[in-house]
């Protein structure tokens, strides 16, 4: 009797799991899958007709030795004159949606809202009827890094009033483009840019004020987001009926020590709860432990004021609620670990918390991608808790591979998607979280900021050292492809066992 419920068990057992497994592999019929770019990181084109300089073309061509290959966007993947060819590749994968960016400068060459480029307002039209014409719906991310020359020299998103000049801006794209776009973003990554443009010289400007510029940058971008979602709510939305939101570069942090539990959530109330907060919480504003290091680290620093800004109640109050869904950009976990104050000023200081990884979590070629499935369904469940169970978008995640390797078999690739898409299932079919879409990063191999061609995140590979920039699908692109067509997912060996 023994034997026959013991070998049973060993039998049915695992079936069950397994069996289990796969239902959660399903991909619900309502979850939407897509594939992104940013204008900067893609369409080159960069002084043609009467388009304007962005940031990122006065950075790259003055501070080349900042890129780290000493590249830049001039060209790219010349998406600007094959864009019909890349709304193809997206098409050939089956993808639902494609996000894209527009480039400020692109529309407005003065950066004002006093002049309005015919050509420039004439591209995003292109794309945008060709991706509908192939039945792929167009996101649209309002500011993903570049924003015209002239306001960064007027210290970019420090300067107060950015705010006025984004939502400018934000009414010309609306009026001219909202009729065929109903998902909006208005910023991308607002956390990682007001770091590495403001507090350090990583990303253009690069205006290098540690400590302070992050915060100030932070402080306006809030305010932009909110005053562009609150002109959509009046002016637009009745006619577009559209929904927007902001993305959020969203890690998820695991505390180290037993001893130590708030340590994760710590690092995330001051990585991301910085954006999240103001828009998402109940009461609204800064994430109080955030609040509290800053003000206690600027007045042992000597300053008479915090150097995080302070709201007012009507800002609080007017920022709070402004979206329509929670946007998530998601690459990569730490663990983290509280440490005590040292006197030195910077973002690191102010979380009290130091970060580090476990050494058998696989890498992408970024120094920062760990491959850490579990983060992505533990960070859908945080949100699903702590923010009442918003629309969750996931607008980004993807795997590099180093840019001297074609990495055509980009087996690597598909299994960082796999794993990652698999914790999101799990979180969506048993956890219930309301996620509805997921958008890999990238279609296309592009600039990627100051790493510049040395990593790359696309399903097609492109070839920068031909004239054509020459794409060419990675295996990815075929695995990708069956998913999407079954609406189930599936490794790389059941994949290979079946089509190869
Ligand atoms: C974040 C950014 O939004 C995107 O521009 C970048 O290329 C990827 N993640 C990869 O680093």
């Amino acid at each position: 009797m023994k034997i026959i419920i013991v070998t049973t068990c060993l039998i049915i057992l695992p079936c069950l799991i397994k069996c289990e497994d796969k239902s959660f592999l399903k991909i619900p019929n309502n979850l939407k899958i897509g594939a992104a770019t940013s204008a900067y990181q893609i369409e080159g084109g960069w002084n043609t007709s009467d388009k304007g300089q962005s940031n990122w073309d006065d950075f790259t061509h003055s501070k080349s030795h900042l890129i780290l290959d000493g590249s830049n966007g001039d060209i790219a993947c010349d998406s600007f004159n094959k864009y019909k060819e890349d709304v193809q590749l997206l098409k050939n994968v089956g993808f639902n949606h494609y996000r894209l960016s527009i480039n400020w400068a692109r529309i407005l060459p003065t950066g004002f809202a006093n002049k309005i480029s015919k050509e420039g307002i004439q591209y995003y039209k292109n794309v945008i009827d060709e991706l509908h014409s192939q039945g792929i719906e167009p996101f649209v991310t309002l500011f993903h890094w570049d924003i015209p020359n002239v306001i960064a020299k007027m210290g970019g998103w420090t300067n107060e009033l950015i705010v006025d000049y984004f939502t400018d801006y934000a009414r010309v794209v609306f009026r001219e483009l909202g009729p065929k776009v109903k998902v909006w973003i208005t910023l991308n990554e607002p956390n990682v840019d007001c770091s590495e443009a403001y507090d350090k010289e990583t990303h253009a400007p690069g205006l290098n004020m540690p400590g302070i510029g992050s915060y100030m940058c932070g402080h306006n971008m809030l305010k932009a987001h909110a005053r562009v979602y609150r002109m959509y709510q009046e002016e637009f939305k009745k006619t577009q009926n559209g929904i927007l939101g902001i993305s959020i570069s969203s890690s998820y942090w695991f505390s180290k020590n037993k001893n130590e539990p708030e340590s994760g959530d710590i690092a995330f109330q001051n990585g991301c709860g910085w954006f999240l907060n103001p828009i998402f919480s109940k009461d609204g504003d800064y994430p109080p432990i955030m609040r509290k290091r800053i003000d206690e680290n600027s007045k042992l620093e000597g300053h008479p004021k915090s150097r995080l800004p302070v709201f007012s109640p009507e800002w609080i109050e007017y920022i709070k609620g402004t979206f329509d869904y929670f946007g998530v950009n998601h690459y990569s976990s730490r663990y983290t670990e509280n440490v005590p104050y040292n006197n030195i000023t910077g973002w690191y200081d102010d979380t009290g918390i130091i970060e580090s990884v476990n050494q058998s979590w696989p890498r992408g070629a970024s120094s920062w991608l760990y491959v850490v499935p579990e983060g992505i369904g533990e960070l859908l469940r945080k949100i699903k808790n702590d923010y009442n169970n918003p629309p969750i978008y996931i607008l980004e995640n993807g795997y590099s591979n180093y840019g001297n390797e074609t990495n055509i078999n980009d087996i690597n690739r598909i299994d960082y998607l796999y794993s990652y898409m698999k914790e999101m299932l799990v979180a969506i079919n048993r956890d219930g979280c309301n996620v509805k879409a997921y958008t890999v990063w990238s279609v296309l191999d592009n600039f990627e900021w100051s790493k510049g061609y040395t990593e790359r995140f696309g399903i097609y590979h492109v070839d920068f050292n031909h004239e054509n920039r020459t794409r060419t699908p990675r295996l990815s692109v075929a695995w990708l492809t069956e998913v999407i067509r079954s609406k189930q997912l599936i490794s790389f060996d059941e994949f290979k066992a079946k089509f190869m």
